[in-house]
């Protein structure tokens, strides 16, 4: 018989991971059941799995049936205890769980009393999953269209551990934003996902000055030694950065940062065409953030601007400028001390912490012009005798006293890395449960019913920055 044809309505979209995982069944365990085409040749289910078997050659033996009786496949070579036989059984299913439902196909396709007759929820179902890079993917326009016009669907929950946030934060890693200098914090340099390595630095110098060393000391100590300390993946998430760019700045708007920290923010502003300008008490961090750019692009004249120094000079710092988009990631407390400068917020205890804090969350709202945006992201911290500051509400009284409306919340999930290890210990021992969102908050300087008048409907369908890659 000639090859049978994909369904061009597919109503389940196979993602990368999906695919590999058919394949890897196929390879390792041999075809298990039986897919299901139509009298025009058309597959009705096994899209995905025919697509792998015709890649690795396997042929394909047809029993005719109008539907009277079930084919079952006996498979003579496996036996019960088989090993292969039972990844089989885990493929079998898991494959399927790896796929993911084209809802806008189905909802096109059947009425809701039919979708009610089938139990059909979309709840259960993860929109921001869909892959476009599927080669039986349905017509362009029906699926993945938020995708397509806003890069995440802009709901609530940004779910970063997403096959497609994640593809896109390798996009923009592989570019070459660097964290070698730095300090931690839960989103950024993650310090519980550093390899061990540096838990024994921190113990020997710990050890030797009878303190718990700042961050800065970690990384001197680092350095000096040539030790290695975190992997790429612990950056300030480059894919959070863009969306908050895009979403929330105009195009070419000017981009103010309080506590800059790491390169990531202002490169990815300069990648996207917007002045960033930072401040951070750091000098090292400084430095390394000039160099990462200077490293990614030689002899560029246009840049982001990072500056040393107190944030509560901000105004006289940038007296002369007004900023389109306020983005930053304060010290959440002291929950990573970052170095041992006394006006280093993170060094302060909560007391005198936050009316600092306030006063530079003034004072940079001040700068920022009329009818615009201000994101921040925050996160819960506890005191010392283990219950919560309260410091994402403190935050947002922040703004809010700084004039500012608070206008969304959205909580960024993100990965559980060593949390898993931790939590079980954790939980028991103080029913503290394990913390995977961070909060990103957005407030509106001005009439937010003007919003629609000053900032442009978005649409980045045609625009991929990383085409030219
Ligand atoms: C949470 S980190 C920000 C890191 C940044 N969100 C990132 O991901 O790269 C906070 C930064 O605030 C800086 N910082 C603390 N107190 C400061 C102050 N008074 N003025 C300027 N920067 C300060 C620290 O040096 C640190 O780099």
């Amino acid at each position: 018989m000639s090859d049978l044809k994909f369904d061009p309505r597919n109503y389940r979209i196979h993602t990368d991971k999906n695919k590999r995982l058919i394949r890897k069944s196929l390879e390792d365990c041999g075809a298990g059941r039986s897919i299901l085409f139509d009298k025009d040749d058309y597959i009705i289910a096994g899209n995905g799995v025919y697509e792998q078997a015709k890649e690795l050659g396997l042929s394909v033996r047809v029993i005719e049936s109008d539907g009277t009786e079930l084919i079952a496949i006996k498979r003579t070579d496996l036996s019960s205890e088989d090993a292969r036989r039972k990844a089989l059984a885990l493929a079998d299913n898991y494959t399927t769980d790896t796929s993911i439902f084209d809802v806008e196909a189905i909802i096109e396709d059947f009425s809701a009393d039919d979708l009610d007759a089938w139990e059909f929820s979309v709840d259960d179902i993860s929109i921001p999953e869909l892959d476009n890079s599927l080669n039986i993917s349905p017509d362009k326009g029906r699926t993945g269209c938020l995708e397509d016009k806003f890069i995440i669907p802009p709901f609530s929950i940004l779910d970063s551990k997403l096959g497609r946030w994640q593809e896109r934060k390798r996009a923009w890693l592989s570019l070459g934003i660097k964290s070698e200098t730095g300090r931690d914090e839960e989103l950024t340099y993650k310090r519980s996902s550093q390899p061990p390595r540096i838990y024994q630095v921190k113990n020997a110098l710990r050890e030797k000055n009878g303190s718990d060393p700042s961050w800065d000391e970690i990384t001197d100590y680092c350095l000096k030694h040539n030790i290695s300390m975190m992997d790429g993946t612990s950056i300030f998430d480059p894919v959070l950065c863009e969306l908050t760019y895009r979403w929330f700045n105009l195009p070419g708007g000017v981009i103010l940062d309080p506590f800059a920290g790491g390169s990531v923010r202002g490169i990815v502003a300069d990648r996207l065409g917007m002045q960033y300008y930072g401040i951070d008490l750091r000098r090292k961090q400084i430095e390394a953030n000039y160099k990462n750019m200077e490293d990614m692009f030689p002899g560029k004249t246009t840049k982001p601007y990072w500056v040393c120094d107190d944030s509560l000079n901000v105004k006289e710092l940038f007296y002369k400028e007004k900023f389109d988009l306020l983005f930053t990631c304060p010290p959440y407390a002291d929950l990573e001390v970052y170095s041992d400068d006394p006006r280093d917020l993170s060094n302060m205890d909560y007391k005198e912490f936050l009316p600092t804090y306030r006063t530079i969350i003034q004072r940079s709202c001040d700068l920022l012009n009329e009818n615009r945006f201000a994101v921040v992201v925050a996160g819960e911290v506890r005191d010392k005798s283990g219950v919560y500051h309260n410091f994402v509400s403190d935050t947002i009284a922040a703004f809010r006293d700084a004039g500012l409306h608070y206008y969304n919340e959205m909580i960024l999930v993100t990965n559980i890395g060593s949390l898993a290890m931790r939590v079980s210990g954790q939980f028991n021992n103080s029913r503290k449960i394990g913390k995977q969102h961070q909060n990103v908050l957005v407030f509106y300087k001005g009439d937010v019913r003007g919003i629609k008048e000053h900032f442009p409907q978005l649409d980045y369908s045609d625009d991929d920055i990383f085409e030219n890659e």
